[in-house]
């Protein structure tokens, strides 16, 4: 008899979609990357991610009141330098007055309740733009950037920083930053590795945003090939062995089988970083009236969730309850 299954039986009303609908990822999943500049009521915003900005410290704790409103889980920071700032060895990165470790205190200070994560990796604050040390060859030296990754973690767990979030690529960081936590006392920091991260071509907003584009070369001798699955995958299986409380897979939309490969590979908890490209993409399409925003951001971020991320890094953040305020 034609035909036994009707599949439509499920979609005939609002009422049974809504039934028979998978929950979308609830705001507390949410961490929202803000980028942090030094100085008094300014903001700046960033052309290649319309609806994002550079912030004062001041500014972002007045932009944050709604967003921790809405019930956000934490924030990523991302510190912005300007360039008589950066050195050959980014050591600005370390500094106890840096504006990132200001950024921690203040915001401890007026949302104790917001989880805070801190970006470890030296590219926003070397003149080169790469974000390790480089060697005569121009190559980045890897044991000499572990040195300094350490260090720029320690510095963040001291302003009170909840979790530190190394981004570089090196290989052993992990490792590197969970001893140099321990030696300084910091045995509840929590380790999130952006373990799993391709060289991408996603990550271009975020470069003008944050001015860490490298001046020569690129990154693809430390970020992982999104041509390798099986290195890609033992990079988030390293990162586990090596100490990490939380792995990543970085982008996210372009990488959801990655995203539920690495599930497989771990209990940990898997955050997924819905970059700048995939933000910005988005919002280009509807501003050229060619598709509904806020259903393309739902739409995306459903799939990040459904890959089997447990947090999702995003710019949408900062406007879930636009995006999410219809729930069907
Ligand atoms: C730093 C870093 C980058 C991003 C997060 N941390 C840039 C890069 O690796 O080039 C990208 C984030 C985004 O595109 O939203 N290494």
């Amino acid at each position: 008899m034609f035909p036994s299954t009707r599949l439509r039986r499920y979609r005939k009303s609002k009422e049974l979609r809504k039934m028979f609908s998978q929950p979308f990822p609830g705001s507390e999943k949410f961490v929202w990357p803000v980028f942090v500049i030094e100085g008094r009521n300014r903001e700046i915003p960033i052309a290649a991610m319309p609806g994002q900005s550079r912030m004062t410290v001041d500014v972002l704790i007045k932009r944050l009141e709604p967003v921790v409103k809405s019930g956000i889980g934490g924030i990523m920071i991302f510190g912005v330098v300007e360039n008589f700032q950066k050195s050959l060895d980014g050591s600005y990165s370390y500094r106890k007055d840096g504006v990132v470790q200001k950024a921690i205190r203040e915001i401890r200070r007026n949302y104790p309740g917001l989880v805070i994560f801190t970006d470890v990796c030296l590219c926003a604050y070397t003149k080169h733009g790469h974000c390790g040390i480089l060697d005569k060859n121009g190559d980045v030296e890897n044991d000499r950037t572990l040195v300094s990754l350490a260090k720029m973690a320690v510095s963040h767990a001291q302003a009170g920083a909840h979790s530190v979030a190394p981004s570089a690529m090196m290989d052993g960081q992990i490792l590197a930053i969970r001893n140099a936590l321990s030696k300084a006392g910091f045995n509840d920091t929590l380790l999130m590795s952006y373990s799993t991260k391709f060289a991408s071509n996603f990550y271009g907003p975020f470069r003008d945003a944050a001015a860490s584009k490298p001046g020569k070369g690129d990154r693809k001798g430390y970020q992982a090939s999104f041509r390798n699955l099986k290195i890609a995958l033992k990079e988030s299986v390293e990162d586990e062995k090596e100490g990490a409380d939380i792995l990543m897979v970085k982008p996210a939309l372009c990488y959801l089988d990655i995203i539920s490969k690495v599930k497989e590979k771990t209990l940990l908890p898997v955050a997924a970083y819905n970059v700048s490209g995939e933000y910005s993409m988005i919002i280009a399409c509807a501003e050229r009236g060619w598709g509904d925003l806020n259903g393309m951001a739902k739409e995306s971020l459903m799939a990040i969730s459904r890959a089997g991320a447990d947090m999702i890094i995003s710019y949408w953040a900062n406007r879930y309850e636009n995006i999410f305020l219809d729930k069907t």
